[in-house]
């Protein structure tokens, strides 16, 4: 059988992406990238791609903004991309748009997305500052299947780091990257697998049998 098909979205460094890129190089993970799509023309997942010889698609936003429904109408035509690179499962990694119901209609229960914070806490942008600012010892990142409400879907994996005395920002989302790299491959692996079994807000993991 064909190994998984996956579609990642990315708009900036990509570092989740190369994470997964090294994860099937060194077999742990069983899938292969059809296509990275950017809403960037600059981002650097997309020099990524290319680089291990994977399917670079920058989709520019501007174009579609003279529609009567600019969101709706970007999806749309990333999905037309995604579908016709076969993708099964699509990776949202760094992906700085908002999704709308189009897009997450048609695939529903086969978009993740990672998010740098033990959720629900932190949702939204900059988590590791929220977690900062509000003083948590404890936060992490989660891997969750993508529903409409933004940082919501039921959780996958979550990893915690702790937050130490002298952390900055940058010194936390280095340490909370570094798990993010780890779980997020993980995650798509037991996907693979078919252990992944959603019961309302939960996803319980289901044994291997191997
Ligand atoms: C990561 O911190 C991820 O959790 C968040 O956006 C960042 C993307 O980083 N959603 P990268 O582009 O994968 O390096």
């Amino acid at each position: 059988m064909a190994s998984l098909a996956l579609g990642v979205l990315v708009s900036g460094r990509g570092s989740n992406l190369q994470s997964i890129i090294d994860a099937i190089a060194a077999g742990t993970l069983d899938a292969h990238i059809a296509v990275v799509i950017s809403n960037k023309e600059e981002a650097f997942g997309l020099e990524r791609a290319k680089t291990n010889g994977i399917s670079a698609v920058y989709i520019d936003p501007k174009p579609f903004k003279e529609q009567p429904n600019p969101r709706e109408a970007y999806d749309h035509a990333v999905l037309a991309a995604l579908k016709s690179y076969g993708v099964e499962l699509v990776i949202l990694a760094g992906y700085m748009r908002i999704v709308t119901s189009v897009f997450i209609s048609a695939f529903e229960s086969k978009m993740m997305n990672i998010h740098p914070s033990l959720l629900p806490s932190f949702p939204g942008l900059h988590a590791q500052k929220q977690a900062l600012d509000w003083g948590a010892k404890v936060s992490g990142c989660t891997v969750h299947f993508v529903t409409e409400g933004m940082d919501e879907g039921p959780i996958i994996l979550q990893s915690a780091v702790p937050v130490l005395k002298d952390d900055t920002d940058e010194t936390l989302s280095v340490r909370i990257l570094e798990q993010e790299h780890r779980i997020y491959p993980e995650a798509i692996q037991l996907y693979g697998e078919g252990r992944l079994i959603i019961e309302g807000r939960r996803t319980q993991i289901a044994e291997s049998v191997k």
